[in-house]
């Protein structure tokens, strides 16, 4: 796998998981009895189209996540106080060498060529959208986002809950993860970006370098879980697999 091109994709599993307020890191909190990192990292390997992953994870569970994901082409970092802050450490160790070699990284430990990045909490994505995205990256797009369009009517809401606008909705998508991204292009959006750049998904650091961003077809069963409800359609979602 992977012998002409590398694939890494970088899984964000840093973040605390507010919304949810399940007592314990989001990535943490167990779906079917697996923890919800263990689902997005397992997905992204059964896809066949990525050969390493690395997961930013909170300081005092980077023993906790080494143990869960051993045995699999993992390499563990701890991460940083933002999203953004998460997936740039993780391209610092891909920038390597840094000395330690990386379970599954190419040859001499250097950068992949394509670079997914993939938010831990959406552990119920397809591995076939995983491999569509690197298919698209691979084909000659530097950036490459799955999006959905808006079933809803959206409005544009000011003060005192008032209505300035309905938004044309034909225009809008819903962007998901995992983005793809030529490992130049994605190293050029975050060098250029200042250590607080603030942004929701990695292409918008891409879209600010003037790249052009394609997308693919999304897959509801990509969703992330944000909320307690996300979390009980997933269970369900889950169960009705079984
Ligand atoms: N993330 C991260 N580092 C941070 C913040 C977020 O790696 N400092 C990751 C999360 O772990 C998650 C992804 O980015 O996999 C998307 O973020 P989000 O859904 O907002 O997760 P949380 O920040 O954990 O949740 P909340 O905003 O409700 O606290
Ligand atoms: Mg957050």
């Amino acid at each position: 796998m992977g012998a002409a091109v590398s694939v890494a994709a970088v899984v964000p599993a840093a973040g605390s998981g507010t919304r949810l307020g399940a007592g314990a890191p989001k990535a943490f909190v167990p779906l079917g009895g697996v923890p919800i990192v263990v689902r997005a990292v397992d997905g992204l390997l059964a896809s066949g189209a990525v050969d390493e992953v690395l997961v930013a994870v909170p300081a005092d569970l980077l023993d906790h996540a080494r143990a869960l994901l051993a045995g699999r082409p993992v390499t563990v970092l701890v991460g940083g106080g933002a999203r953004t802050a998460s997936v740039r450490l993780a391209l610092d160790v891909l920038s390597g060498p840094h000395g330690c070699e990386r379970p599954g990284g190419p040859a001499g430990d250097g950068p992949p060529e394509v670079v997914l990045v993939h938010d831990a909490a959406r552990p119920l994505t397809p591995p076939a959208l995983v491999a569509a995205v690197v298919a698209e990256v691979r084909a000659g797009h530097p950036a490459v986002v799955p999006a959905l369009p808006l079933a809803d009517t959206v409005k544009r809401v000011g003060v005192a809950a008032a209505v300035e606008a309905t938004v044309d909705r034909s225009e809008l998508r819903a962007a998901q993860t995992p983005q793809g991204f030529a490992w130049e292009t994605l190293r050029a959006a975050y060098g250029k970006s200042g250590v607080d750049a603030v942004a929701t998904d990695d292409a918008g650091l891409v879209e600010r370098l003037g790249a052009p961003v394609v997308t693919v077809p999304g897959d509801p069963a990509a969703f992330k879980v944000t909320t307690p409800w996300d979390l009980r359609i997933a269970e369900l979602l889950l169960e009705e697999k079984a």
